[in-house]
This record gives structure tokens, sequence and C-alpha cells, in this order.
């Protein structure tokens, strides 16, 4: 889960890192009104989960309340590479003398942390790291042992810092992975890390991931996630369902995260055949489809006023097909007249023979049984593009 700068800077803020005023808004009267709170020189930011805002005009110097105002109006509904902006951050002014790049991230192929460091930081630093790689410092930070104040200033030195600049940031360093570690991200990068002209260092840009895997530690949490997530996505996680929302028109719901990833291959792939019908979501209900899992994951799915047809593809393993289309009639008498889109159904497996006539049996109107994969997804891409 990725946050914004401002939530960034906020967690920045609680663990002693030095960054300056914020605060946000969502209207260009609101952005007024905080460049007037905070007084002088402010910056307005935009707040898109991507980098390079300020290349793309989201990030605007301006002296006065009246200025705020504008450039909040200019840049509240700006698209930055695919994010619509929908609020902006008023951010105290500073007068900068040197920008630096700091980030402590997961490296997962190397099974360790890793901390990357330049003197050189900016706005550039994605060619620097291509046009001069030996630049930007790249120091393993071993997990017991985490950035102590002398791991810090090997990572400043590394990064190009001289001695008297690398005493100054080595405890911001610090500070930083005090965040990464007690918060579990996965990253935390400041870019600028900045000397001011008055020589103090501060984080004028953060960047910071959470692994949601250890959401369970930090229950305090739920406001930074809901600026985020997806209604649906929010609902389908308090029924504990594995549910991604996509943006296609093909609900899917299968058993077992590997069949649901290639079902969405499956769908995109008969899709281009009618009308480029695309995957509404990925939702994996698991090895025990139970008839109550069943019924949430097709609520979710059904609930979802993009999608207009749903296949369910479910290859028996220790559930058995039979228990799976039970299911899906139990779904759908709890659904009852909710349940108004065409849902196309593939069982192979343990016990299908069985679960292919409960479902005949049935005889759902809405219900089409379908014998294998390929047929099933295109049958669905097929209803989507009616
Ligand atoms: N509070 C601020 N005061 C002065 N300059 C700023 C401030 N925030 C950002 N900047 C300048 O704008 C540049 C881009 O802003 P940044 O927040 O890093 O956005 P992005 O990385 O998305 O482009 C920074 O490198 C810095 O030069
Ligand atoms: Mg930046």
């Amino acid at each position: 889960m990725d946050l914004f700068e401002y939530q960034a800077r906020d967690l920045f803020e609680a663990y002693g890192v030095p960054v300056l005023q914020g605060l946000i808004a969502d209207t260009p009267d609101e952005a007024a009104a905080a460049a007037a709170k905070i007084g002088g020189t402010v910056v307005v930011k935009a707040q898109v989960q991507v980098g390079g805002r300020g290349k793309a005009g989201g990030v605007k110097v301006v002296h006065n309340a009246e200025e705020a105002r504008e450039k909040a109006n200019d840049i509240l509904g700006l698209d930055i590479k695919g994010h619509v902006v929908k609020r902006v951050m008023i951010a105290q002014g500073a007068a900068i003398d040197k920008e630096f790049y700091f980030s402590v991230l997961l490296d997962r192929s190397n099974r360790t942390f890793l901390s990357l460091c330049s003197v050189e930081g900016g706005m550039e630093i994605e060619q620097l790291a291509v046009e001069r790689p030996e630049a930007l410092a790249k120091i393993a930070v071993d997990a017991l042992e985490g950035i102590t104040d002398a791991k810090a200033l090997e990572i400043a030195k590394a990064g190009g810092f001289n001695d008297e600049l690398a005493a100054k940031v080595a405890p911001v360093f610090v500070k930083l992975w005090n965040v990464f570690k007690n918060e579990d991200a996965t990253l935390v990068e400041v870019n600028p890390l900045v000397l001011t002209k008055d020589g103090d260092i501060v984080a004028l840009d953060g960047k910071v991931s959470l692994d949601e895997n250890a959401e369970f530690r930090h229950t305090d949490r739920e406001e930074v996630s809901i600026a985020k997530v997806d209604p649906l996505e929010a609902k389908a996680k308090a029924l504990n369902l594995n549910y991604v929302k996509l943006d296609g028109s093909v609900g899917v719901i299968g058993n077992g995260a590997g069949l649901v990833m290639s079902t969405l291959d499956v769908v995109a792939y008969a899709g281009e055949k009618h009308g480029g019908a695309k995957p509404a979501n990925f939702l994996d209900i698991g090895g025990g489809a139970s008839a109550e899992v069943m019924a949430n994951g097709l609520d979710v799915i059904l609930n979802d006023p993009q999608v207009k047809s749903v296949f369910v593809n479910v290859f028996g393993g220790i559930t058995a097909c039979d228990a799976v289309a039970n299911g899906i009639v139990g779904a759908l008498n709890t659904l009852g007249a909710s349940a108004t889109k065409p849902l196309v159904v593939r069982l192979d497996g343990n016990n299908v023979a069985e679960g292919r006539r409960i479902l005949a049996e049935y005889a759902h109107p809405l219900v089409t049984v379908v014998e294998t994969m390929d047929e099933a997804a295109d049958k669905a891409a097929e209803l989507a593009n009616r």
C-alpha cells in the first residue's frame, strides 16, 4: 500500500524526521486558506501516488494566498500519468541550498534490505541512476542490525557526502530507518532531502510503501488505508476475500490464485474477439468454496456496476465440484432477485459429473455451464459485450 506524500510527511514528523509544515486542501479556497495560515512562500503540491509531479506541473511555488488559490485551481483535476489530482498539499517553502537522495527498501532478490543514497538528489535522480550509476550508492542493510549511527555514516560517505554533511544527514537516515522498520514498510524514499540555506536538513518529499501483510500489527492505521482503497475492495476485505478491482466488464471468480491469474489471461484473450472485453476483477475464493464464501464473492462482484457477466472457474481438488455447485446454488438462493447478471460456470476435477448435474437440475436462467476454460471465457466475454 502506497501512501500519499502528506501521509508520509505525517509519519516522518511522528518519528522526528525534520519536515516542513504541510496542510491538505481539496478545493482552491481551502488551498488559499492553508497558504494564509502557513504564511510566506509556500508550495502547492499535487497529491497523487506517482513520481515526477514536479516535471508534470504538479509542484508550484507561490508567494501568497491568492496565488495559491490560482495554482491549486490549475493543479486540481490535472492528469499526472493517469492519476487525476483530487487533493493538494500546501507545504511551507524551503530555501534550498542542495538536494540529496536517500531511500531504504526491501531487496527481494538479495533477501535483504538496501539503502540507496546520493549527494546528487532531486528531480534528475532516474537519469543519474542510468547515466552515472556510480554516483548512487547501494548499500545492503542487515535486517537485524538495521541502520545504526555508524551504518548511516557509511551510507552517507558512500553516497558522496563530505564529512561535515555526512554528520548532518546520518541522524536523519537513522530516523528514516526507524520509520521503515517500525511501520513495516517496504520502501521509504526521500527525494529530495535538502540542505537549506540556513544549514538545516529537511525531508521535502517522501514516498512510503507499507507491507499490507503486516497490517495486523498496525490496527491504528484505518484512516490511512481508507484514503486509497476502492469501496468494493474495502467490502471484500471485510468479508475476508482476496479481491482486486480491475477495470474490465467480466467478473472473475476462481479457486486458487494461480487458476484465477490464468483465468484473467484467458478472459483478456477471449475478449479480443468480443469488443475488447476485459476482466473486471481478481477474486480467489480459496480452497474451501463454501456456499457462504461463494455468495460473498458473487455479492461483491455483482455490485460492481462495471460487471456485465461473471465467469466462475473452479477446479475441484480438495473441495469437490459438487460442493462448489451447491455453493453456487446456495449463493444464488441467498442473493435472490439481486443476482441479475449472467453467470458462466466451468467446473472440472474432483466429482465434476455430480457438480454439473446439480447445476443442470437447478436450471437457473442466468447460469450457463460450459465444459472448458477457453469456451467459458469466450462465452463470458461475449455476454459482457452484448
Ligand atoms: N516545500 C518545498 N519548498 C521548496 N521547494 C520544494 C518544496 N517541495 C518540493 N520542492 C521542489 O520541487 C521539486 C519537486 O518536488 P517533489 O516533492 O520532489 O515532487 P516529485 O518528486 O513528484 O517531482 C523538488 O525537487 C524541490 O526542488
Ligand atoms: Mg520528489
